[in-house]
């Protein structure tokens, strides 16, 4: 993956054939001057609009600047961080990042993170540049991180993970602004504050429930690294497991725990690696086995409180590079993070006593970037908390697999599911809550190769649900959320000679998407992302040196005030089309 990596894997790919397995890949563009672009280019992800984004922000500011070189394994940049003061000062309705990067050269893409205190703001990787430069925007509401966004003792840190050398010449240039907003988005938006505990709220399910908080947590503690190589943790497999000692405050009345991942090397592609069996009967030089099933899983105490099978994110040198101008795969720019609700076990937790918040990757090989931030809300009526935990049913993932082949040619599958449900009551100064927190997951993957392993068809399904409800001494509901995902991916990829000595095509096609229903305390929303891309390359080692790809993509979010959608086409790095609609169209 970086420059000795490289080194040492490129016998590998001059032998075509024997590359199949490792296929898809990670590759550059060293396109001759016909295809570059002829100026600069931006990039971007296709995605919402901040529902804020309309409104003049009170302040904005540059809280860091860097230019990311030769960084590999050196520590994270550092910056002193503060909040804006005097008519700019706290409270904010809303807080966005704006992140602004660019670059010049050849360079692979690179995966980056930004942490405030410790705790992750967002996880982002790079655009690959081209001899004319690149440059691009990510913008995230970081409104739910605010009570560190307050404080004016903090790091802002950032790590981008780049190699630069004679071969690879592109330096990353980051800015990072914070804009700060007092006004208030009128109606579009579901974030008003009240926080539900202090609430009280027809129970009829169905119902319009009120207006329902995502009131900031009172705290952050981040599980993350100390960081001489970024502040997430590096799991290199699946016996790795890091662990953090955090003591909870014993007035919490909630707890959600955000977990960031991401994964490189051997495991980029993790959705696509066959078994080792297969690799080591077949002698082919390729670390990335394992199969295709991933799970990142947290624990505390050791016992497993909730675990996720990641969306599978392409960064833009991934697959085809080629697909992924200027338009990047489904959260590249932005990837997910992923909430799961602790407070069932607020009953272990509020003793006082430090408690061991642990993440690993089942099955993980080298490497996953892990961490995660705890967020707290806090009972400012009352010094304790009284809380009991009585269900926890986290039963054993079935993991059902069945791997046939012949020499190179062979299929497996792989079928997956988890439920869970973790039960536990919470009694605080504005009553006596019980949450159930469930979670369900279903995943199913098939990878097939023929033609003597030259073409390779992956398949994989997930079909993710989270249930968080919560009731009041009545048992009537106060608050039920629920977010329900899917995300299927499929990759063609057909090997042929190539028309030079050395040089190898591949014709690939993949699609995937996202789509998401979220409801959230009686408002519906829902998340429709796809992304079509087909084309070919040829290529050399791990250099692009020609070829055409065509992306579709289209993107649409419905809530209860309205829609937006936008649709876009890509050829060769141009865009052919670009349509958006705030206008509800059909049903979707
Ligand atoms: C902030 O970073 C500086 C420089 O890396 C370091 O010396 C200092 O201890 C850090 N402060 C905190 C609060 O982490
Ligand atoms: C793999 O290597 C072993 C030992 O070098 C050899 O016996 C075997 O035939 C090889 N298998 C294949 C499929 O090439
Ligand atoms: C809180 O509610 C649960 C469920 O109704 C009950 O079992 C528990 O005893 C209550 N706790 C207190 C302190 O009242
Ligand atoms: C299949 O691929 C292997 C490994 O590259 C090669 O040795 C063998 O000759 C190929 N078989 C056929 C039928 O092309
Ligand atoms: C990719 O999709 C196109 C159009 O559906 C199809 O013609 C082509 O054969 C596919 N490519 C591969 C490698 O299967
Ligand atoms: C996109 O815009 C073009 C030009 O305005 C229009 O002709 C076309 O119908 C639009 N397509 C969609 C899907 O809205």
């Amino acid at each position: 993956m970086y420059g000795f990596f490289l080194f040492l894997l490129l016998p590998l790919f001059t032998n075509p054939v024997s590359s199949s397995s490792s296929s898809p890949d990670r590759f550059t563009k060293s396109l001759p001057s016909s295809l570059l672009r002829h100026k600069t280019q931006e990039y971007f992800e296709l995605g919402r609009p901040l529902p804020f984004d309309h409104l003049i922000p009170s302040c904005s500011r540059r809280v860091l600047t860097h230019c990311f070189a030769n960084t590999i394994n050196g520590p994270p940049f550092s910056t002193k961080y503060s909040p804006p003061r005097s008519d700019c000062s706290s409270p904010w309705s809303h807080v966005a990042l704006e992140l602004r990067a660019k670059c010049k050269g050849e360079q692979y893409d690179r995966i980056a993170g930004l942490w405030l205190g410790g705790a992750e703001l967002l996880r982002t990787s790079t655009a690959e540049p081209t001899k004319k430069g690149i440059f691009w925007k990510v913008r995230k509401d970081i409104t739910k991180y605010s009570s560190l966004l307050v404080r004016s003792d903090l790091n802002l840190t950032m790590m981008l993970e780049n190699v630069v050398d004679r071969v690879f010449t592109g330096v990353y240039r980051v800015e990072v602004h914070f804009l700060y907003y007092k006004e208030y988005v009128a109606v579009s938006e579901p974030r008003v504050s009240s926080i539900i505990a202090d609430q009280t709220f027809n129970s009829n399910f169905g119902e319009k429930l009120g207006i329902v908080a995502d009131e900031p947590a009172d705290l952050i503690i981040p599980i993350s690294d100390t960081g001489d190589r970024g502040l997430w943790f590096r799991i290199e497999s699946e016996s790795d497991f890091h662990a953090k000692q955090i003591r909870i405050p014993r007035n919490t009345r909630r707890v959600v725990l955000e977990l960031y991942v991401s994964f490189h090397g051997n495991d980029e592609f993790w959705y696509s690696n066959p078994p080792s069996l297969y690799i080591t009967t077949n002698n082919i030089t390729t670390g990335r086995g394992n199969g295709a099933y991933r799970e990142v899983f947290v624990t505390v105490d050791g016992e497993m409180v909730g675990s996720e099978v990641p969306f599978p994110v392409v960064f833009t040198g991934g697959i085809n590079p080629l697909f992924w101008e200027p338009v990047v795969a489904i959260g590249a720019f932005n990837l997910p993070s992923y909430d799961l609700e602790l407070t069932p076990f607020l009953g272990k937790l509020l003793d006082g006593k430090v408690h061991s918040f642990g993440i690993g990757v089942t099955d993980g090989i080298s490497y996953w970037l892990v961490d995660a931030n705890l967020h707290i809300w806090l009972d400012h009526r009352s010094k304790t908390v009284q809380a009991k935990s009585s269900t926890f049913a986290f039963p054993a993932t079935e993991v059902k697999r069945n791997a046939q082949f012949k020499q190179l040619d062979g299929s497996f599958k792989i079928k997956a599911q988890r439920r869970s449900d973790f039960v536990g009551w919470v009694k605080s100064s504005s009553g006596n809550h019980t949450t159930t927190f469930s979670q369900k997951y279903k995943f199913t993957s098939s990878i097939s190769f023929e033609k003597n392993g030259t073409y390779k068809l992956v398949n994989q399904r997930v079909k993710s649900e989270r249930d968080v409800k919560v009731v009041n001494e009545k048992g009537a509901v106060v608050l039920r959320t629920s977010v329900r995902r899917r995300y299927p991916l499929n990759v063609i990829t057909a090997i042929l000679p190539g028309s030079k000595k050395g040089t190898y095509l591949l014709v690939t096609n993949v699609t995937h998407s996202m789509k998401e229903k979220n409801l959230h305390g009686g408002y519906l929303s829902r998340v429709y992302n796809s992304q079509d891309s087909r084309g070919w390359m040829e290529v050399k080692d791990h250099s692009v040196l020609s070829g055409t790809a065509n992306t579709r993509q289209s993107f649409g979010y419905r809530d209860e005030f309205g829609c937006y959608s936008r649709a876009i086409g890509a050829i060769d790095g141009s865009l052919i089309r670009d349509n958006t609609t705030f206008h509800c169209l059909s049903a979707s």
